[in-house]
Parts: structure tokens; C-alpha cells; sequence
């Protein structure tokens, strides 16, 4: 069983670290089966160590029917066959720990799947039994229970409820869901749940995973009274703001990530726990990283705020504040599997709904080659903030959005629960390319890809971007080598006075400029470390340039 732990990079290695997330189904599939898998993600390791990043963080492997593409866990426990096996999680760990890097693996604490034995237990246990109370079950409304208890609604579409039908062939009770009916939600104020919890962190703990992304952490505490409540449709955010709120970002959540900091912090290696909770504002989203709490949050402020130089300047005064007045470091994000890959989430004329896709039917498709700038500028300035970043698999290799999907290969939940056929998130999870003339791109050895990859992908792919100047790969590798040679993650910053729509700050010795605006804007210094495009005495809309200040 692995143990050993990379050499430290700073006590507190999460509170500067860049993080890459593997989506493991399409990373990199040893098996030919055309899933990705835990020997594939192995066999690529070296591919993150050159990149420069400190820590992976591993999307769920764990055994599932995979209806959520694996947010619907059977046994946080074990690794599922399409994945490989509990000793290919172990040998990934260890050569992971080999190349310096950690190993962030996710746990899904809000629902399991109803495969999973606690749910099966709890629905042949019957009415009345304890086994029930690990979920949550309500008698339906109406004469004879025929409608959902209350009007909450699932995040992939449709009703947040199911009814069940007992052993006896009877209507039964309700089960929450608030995603897809195969993910029933627990009830975190049953005792037994956390304690179940306690063991899956520590059997990773154990086997020596560096920390946990907690899928979800705005959701595990309900309003008891099951209120009825009205969605915001758009799911803007502001939905998220309300304390109370019946079930987004509850108070009564704090008091679980208290007691997952202390199992984390009774471990070696300065282990880090991190949320995904779609929680606004920053100032209430920095209440899930107060000391006794979890390290780091993903910043999705950050990620939701549009390619505009007054905004973004404000989010980021705004995220250093908020986590700073708690003691945490900064985080920024800007793409992962839920979300359109920002190059083109940033060049949408009209933002979408999170959880959202672009597909064949969209209006609103933008076009690659200047999305992509705008994606690499952003990029570029991501990171050179100080605190934390995340950076999704294939980012590096300026992957557009993989738009013209046909409906016959769709995956995402959303698209078979919204009766229009709402395109989800399929267009970020396509599997990687490797290698510009192999089969799947060298996804992988027999040419199978569980999700279509468009053909065009072969100049993405990274084996035509090694050592190509220019290339979105190399200007990754050249930002993570500059940020940590000029401690940007440590740094502060200071910003310089600058004309309209442009972004001017100092991180450091390295000061920062960004175009937003529509023409080309003088280029003051010409010390020029790093830019997003070419830049020669101008700079060019849409550029990110790193100076030496
Ligand atoms: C999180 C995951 C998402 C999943 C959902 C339900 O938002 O990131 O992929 O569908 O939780 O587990």
C-alpha cells in the first residue's frame, strides 16, 4: 500500500498548489474499451509531472452503474471494473507520489447510488424501519400520496422525487433526489451516515491520497420541514445567496466539515480538503474555509464572471478579500467537467445556465480560433494570481468545446430528463487526443471513445504541440515553470493605473496586462516573459502578456 508522500513544496502545499483534474473516463483508457481508465491515467502521469502541476484531483472511479458518469457511487470503497481495480488505484497513487505529485480523489457525500447496498438495504427493510432513515423518504401529498412532497425539482430536470413501490407490491413513500432519481439523497442529521462517511475518508487516507474534492458540499443539510421552494430557473446564483435557503448552502453543513477536518488533520502529510460549493457571495462561500473547516473551495465566482475587464478586476478583489478575511488561500478556476471549456464559455454572446452545453442545434456558436485566444488569455491570467488554481484535462491542449455531439451519442442526465433534450455536459468530456495520428487519438489502443471525438482534433492533440512554440501546451508549461520560479502563488497584488478594458496588475516582479477590449493598446516594457499570442511593441485584443516588472 502506498505511503510514501512527495516531498513537501511548503507546508502548506494547498495553499498554492495548481491542481489538474483527471476526468478519468477520458483521460486516457489502457483497456481499449473506449472508457478511460486507472492503468491509463498511470501511463500518462509523466504527461502532468512536465506540465509542471503539483496535484491531481481524480473525478470518481468508484464502483457505479455509471449513470452520472460515476457521481452515482454503489461502493466508495472499490474501484469499478471499468476503471480497473483497488491495487491500479494503488499503483497510481504510488507513482503519482514518485513524480512529486499529489493525489487529490473525490467523495460524494450529498446521494449514492440506488444500487448502492445502504439504499437497497433501506428499501427491503420496509416502512417504519431504521434502514429508511439513511435516505430521505416522505409520504407523497394528496388523498392518497399520489404527489411529490414538495415541489423541489432536479438539477438534471424533472421532479427531485421518486415513489417507491413496497415488497408488497403497494405505493410507498417518496425518496429525495436532487439530481437524478438513481441518486437518492442521504439525511445527514441520521448519525449513521457521518459515521459511514468517517470510514470512506479514512480508507483513502489510509491507502494515501493526499485529500478529498467533496462533490456537492453546499448540499447536505435540508430544511427539515421540506418547504416548498422555487427554483430560479436560469440559476443565475442567486439562489445560492439565501441563508435560508432549503437546501443550498445550509449553516448546519459546517458543523460536518468540522469533524472532516479533524479525521483530516489526524493524519501525516498535511492532507487538504476541498468544496465544490456553488455557494454566492464570496463572502459566504468563504464560511466553508474558515480554519476549523475545509481548506479550499473551488472560487465559481470566478469561474461564472464574464471576459470583462470591470468584472473581473472585482471578483478578483473580491475573492482575495473574502478568503483572505478567513485565512484561506484564493482559489481560481475556470473549467472542469460541468462547465462549457472556457475559451468557449467566455465567447458565448448570452452566458448559459451552469450545467449547460452547446450542441448542434445552438445558436450561439462561436468560433474557434478567436475563442481560443480569449481562452489562452484568460488562461494567463488565472495564473498568475496568487493562491491556488485548477486547471481541467485538456485545457493545456486549448480543446474547444466539442459541439456537433449527435443526439445518439449524448450521455449527460440532462439530456434525457428535459423533454426538449437540453444539451448537458458532454461537450467538455470528450476524451482527450494524444497523439495526432493513432487511433482515438491514442485515447486509446483499439480507436474506441465512449464520446465521439470531432476529427478536427488531431492539431490539438499533444504530440503536435510538444516543443511547437506557440503552442497552447508550451505556453501552460512556460506559465506553471514561471509561476513557481517567481512564487506568484505566494504573491500579492498591486494594481497599476491602466486605460479602458485593459486589466494592469503586479504580482510580485512580474506585472500583468490584459486586452479585453476590441483594438490593440500600446505595450508598455518590453521585458516580455510570457504572452498569450504574439505581441511586438503592441498589444493585441484579446492578449494576455507577463512582464518582468
Ligand atoms: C457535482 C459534480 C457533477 C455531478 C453532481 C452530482 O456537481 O461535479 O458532475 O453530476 O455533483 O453528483
Amino acid at each position: 500500500m502506498p505511503t510514501q508522500t512527495p516531498a513537501p513544496m511548503s507546508p502548506e502545499w494547498w495553499r498554492t498548489a495548481v491542481i489538474y483534474q483527471v476526468y478519468p473516463r477520458s483521460f486516457a483508457d489502457a483497456s481499449g474499451d473506449g472508457v478511460g481508465d486507472l492503468p491509463g491515467v498511470t501511463s500518462r502521469l509523466d504527461h502532468l509531472a512536465e506540465l509542471g502541476v503539483d496535484a491531481v484531483w481524480l473525478s470518481p472511479f468508484y464502483r457505479s452503474p455509471q449513470n452520472d458518469a460515476g457521481y452515482d457511487v454503489s461502493d466508495y470503497c472499490d474501484v469499478d471494473p471499468l476503471f480497473g481495480t483497488l491495487a491500479d488505484a494503488d499503483a497510481l497513487i504510488a507513482r503519482a507520489h514518485e513524480l512529486g505529485l499529489r493525489v487529490i480523489v473525490d467523495v460524494v457525500p450529498n446521494h449514492s447510488s440506488s444500487e448502492h447496498r445502504w439504499f437497497q438495504e433501506a428499501l427491503a427493510a420496509g416502512p417504519g424501519a431504521a434502514e429508511r432513515d439513511r435516505y430521505i423518504f416522505r409520504a407523497g401529498r394528496g388523498p392518497d400520496g399520489a404527489e411529490p412532497p414538495n415541489n423541489w425539482l432536479s438539477m438534471f430536470g424533472g421532479p427531485a422525487w421518486t415513489r417507491i413501490t413496497e415488497a408488497d407490491g403497494t405505493p410507498g413513500p417518496w425518496y429525495l433526489h436532487l439530481f437524478d432519481a438513481t441518486q437518492p439523497d442521504f439525511d445527514w442529521t441520521n448519525p449513521w451516515v457521518a459515521d459511514r462517511f468517517d470510514e470512506v475518508l479514512r480508507f483513502w487516507f489510509d491507502r494515501g491520497a493526499d485529500g478529498f474534492r467533496i462533490d456537492v458540499a453546499h448540499g447536505l443539510a435540508k430544511a427539515t420541514s421540506l418547504p416548498d421552494y422555487e427554483v430560479d430557473p436560469l440559476r443565475t446564483g442567486g439562489e445560492w445567496a439565501s441563508d435560508d435557503h432549503p437546501y443550498w448552502g445550509r449553516n448546519e453543513v459546517h458543523e460536518i466539515w468540522r469533524r472532516w477536518r479533524a479525521i483530516a488533520d489526524s493524519y501525516d502529510g498535511d492532507r487538504a480538503l476541498v468544496a465544490e460549493a456553488w455557494v454566492t457571495p464570496l463572502s459566504k462561500m468563504a464560511r466553508w474555509v474558515r480554519h476549523d473547516e475545509l481548506h479550499q473551495a473551488f472560487n465559481f465566482g470566478y469561474l461564472m464572471t464574464p471576459w470583462d475587464a470591470i468584472e473581473l478586476r472585482a471578483v478578483i478583489d473580491e475573492s482575495l478579500a473574502a478568503f483572505e478575511g478567513v485565512g484561506a488561500p484564493s482559489t481560481w478556476v475556470l473549467s472542469n467537467h460541468d462547465t462549457i471549456r472556457h475559451p468557449f464559455r467566455l465567447s458565448v454572446k448570452e452566458p448559459l445556465p451552469h450545467n449547460i452545453g452547446i450542441g448542434p442545434k445552438s445558436a450561439d456558436r462561436p468560433d474557434e480560433a478567436p475563442a481560443l485566444a480569449r481562452g489562452r488569455a484568460a488562461t494567463l491570467v488565472m495564473l498568475a494570481l496568487p493562491g491556488s488554481a485548477y486547471v481541467y484535462q485538456g485545457e493545456e491542449l486549448g480543446l474547444p468545446e466539442a459541439i456537433d455531439i449527435p443526439d445518439d451519442a449524448r450521455q449527460d442526465p440532462t439530456f434525457f430528463r428535459t423533454p426538449e433534450g437540453v444539451y448537458g455536459r458532454d461537450g467538455c468530456r470528450v476524451p482527450l487526443p494524444w497523439e495526432a495520428d493513432a487511433p482515438a487519438f491514442g485515447f486509446s489502443p483499439t480507436g474506441a471513445s465512449w464520446l465521439p471525438q470531432p476529427a478536427s482534433w488531431a492539431e490539438y492533440a499533444a504530440s503536435a504541440q510538444v516543443g511547437v512554440e506557440g503552442s497552447t501546451l508550451e505556453m501552460y508549461k512556460s506559465a506553471l515553470r514561471l509561476r513557481r520560479e517567481h512564487a506568484l502563488g505566494e504573491g500579492r497584488i498591486t494594481w497599476n493605473e491602466s486605460i479602458e478594458d485593459v486589466l494592469d496588475f503586479t504580482v510580485g516582479d512580474v506585472r500583468v496586462l490584459v486586452n479585453l477590449s476590441d483594438e490593440e493598446v500600446p505595450l508598455p516594457g518590453s521585458d516580455v516573459l510570457l504572452a498569450s499570442a504574439p505581441v511586438s511593441g503592441t498589444l493585441p485584443h484579446d492578449t494576455t502578456v507577463w512582464l518582468r516588472a
